[in-house]
């Protein structure tokens, strides 16, 4: 039978044979052409700091510092694995709707700490106090609600004011004469986040011409002086199957540009998805399959614990066996098949009411566009082991993570 996916150039059959499934296998040549297509429209910049928690692998994240990206952090885990990668030098972003004063102390004391974006008064209160107790002055940006929608499922939706995420407008001016009247503040500019997989370009001009609104509002003359920052956020979407398009930053760069350039701004971007989304693929092993009433179902080695987004989002990625018909380029018609994994529960699968051609106990499956938010979010569920992960690196596939043991599993559980 031909091959029908390819990674980089070698098949994905080949791959989930050498190593075993089920599987990660991210292209780091992908991953880099990712971060141009990021940069090339631009004229200057923009500075990316990759969110981490997209993918937070150690091999991916030297090799994305060496790209020189910096880091988009949410937690104090995040920044132990920043220093795990040797990629401590690279400078870092830190948000999060709660920090805790270790968190903060170790990005302001051990990092190249851009600012970080403070969620509420309470928490500029907290690193105020912070700053005195190590006697450091801390950067921070704020960063806003401004109640825009955009992105897909609404659990990553993020810029609502229903959510839990940022200050509002009418709020920023309190908290921007706090950081002004702090001996220990320093204030850096405005951070937004809009939410996951936003297509349209058109959502982050509205956020930086509501936040440019915003500068002139409230800033002082001083601040407008200085060069401030817009951090734009992450939220730039990808194709989940091969006839979908990608977020258009060309059309972005041109919008975008003349504001930032107006308001004599640096931009930041914060991109985790686009970065190492398509460049991730999760193979898996066909177990079974089995019709029942007009339904197939083909049973996978791979389940929600090692990929939850479609079970928790409805993530429609592409899926797609490693050999045999071509991959198509337009939309399939609904099929009735379920690519469904082990798991004990109806909600595990990796696709729902699709058509894959025949496939057979030991052919391998290619599930596109995981390598964000797959294995970062993967679980040990039904005491499954996690995933091994597999760079290709230079044309080579290599393991960057081995697959747990089973004593892995229960590491640190007491027997009483
Ligand atoms: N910046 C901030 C402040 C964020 O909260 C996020 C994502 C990003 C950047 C990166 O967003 P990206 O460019 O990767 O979309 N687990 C969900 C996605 C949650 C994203 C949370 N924040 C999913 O699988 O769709």
């Amino acid at each position: 039978m031909d091959t029908a996916v390819e990674i980089d150039g070698i098949p994905a059959d080949e791959i989930a044979k050498q190593f075993g499934t089920p599987v990660y296998v991210y292209s780091f040549k992908k991953i880099e052409e990712s971060i141009n297509k990021i940069k090339a429209p631009f004229k200057k910049g923009p500075g990316i700091f990759y969110a981490v928690k997209a993918n937070g692998l150690l091999s991916i994240l030297s090799f994305i510092f060496q790209k020189e990206c910096g880091f988009d952090v949410v937690s104090g885990g995040e920044l132990k694995r920043i220093r795990a990668a040797k990629a401590q030098d690279a400078p870092i972003v830190f948000a999060g709707v709660g920090k805790e004063e270790w968190e903060i102390k170790e990005a302001v004391l051990k990092h190249n700490l851009l600012f970080i974006n403070s969620e509420s008064i309470d928490e500029l209160k907290l690193l105020q106090k912070i700053g005195k107790e190590i006697k450091k002055e801390i950067p921070v940006s704020i960063r806003l609600n401004l109640d825009i929608e955009a992105g897909g499922h609404k659990y990553i939706e993020t810029a609502k004011k229903e959510t839990k995420f940022g200050i509002t407008p009418s709020q920023a001016k309190v908290a921007y004469d706090l950081i002004k009247k702090s001996d220990k503040l320093l204030f850096k500019g405005f951070h937004v986040h809009l939410g996951s997989l936003v297509d349209d370009s058109s959502r982050y001009i509205e956020a930086a011409e509501k936040v440019v609104k915003l500068f002139d509002e409230i800033l002082s003359m001083e601040s407008k002086n200085n060069k401030l920052y817009y951090d734009a956020g992450g939220g730039f979407a990808i194709g989940l199957n091969p006839w979908e398009k990608d977020f258009d930053f060309e059309k972005l760069a041109k919008e975008l540009e003349p504001i930032i350039e107006k308001n004599n701004l640096n931009l930041v971007v914060e991109p985790g998805r686009y970065i190492v989304g398509k460049a991730g693929f999760l193979l898996t092993k066909v177990l079974g399959v089995k019709v029942s009433d007009g339904k197939k179902f083909v049973i996978v080695d791979a389940g929600m614990n090692d990929f939850l987004r479609p079970a928790l989002y409805g993530g429609n990625h592409f899926i797609w066996p490693a050999k045999g018909e071509k991959i198509p380029d337009s939309p399939l018609e609904k099929g009735n098949i379920d690519i469904v994994g082990p798991v004990c529960e109806t909600g595990d699968f990796l696709g729902i009411n699709r058509y894959i051609p025949d496939v057979s106990p030991g052919d391998i499956i290619c599930v596109f566009s995981c390598g964000a938010y797959g294995a970062s979010m993967a679980s040990r569920y039904n005491s499954r082991r996690l995933p091994k992960e597999v760079v290709i690196k230079d044309g080579k596939p290599i393991v960057a993570k081995k697959r747990e043991n089973f004593e892995d599993i229960w590491r640190g559980e007491l027997l009483i």
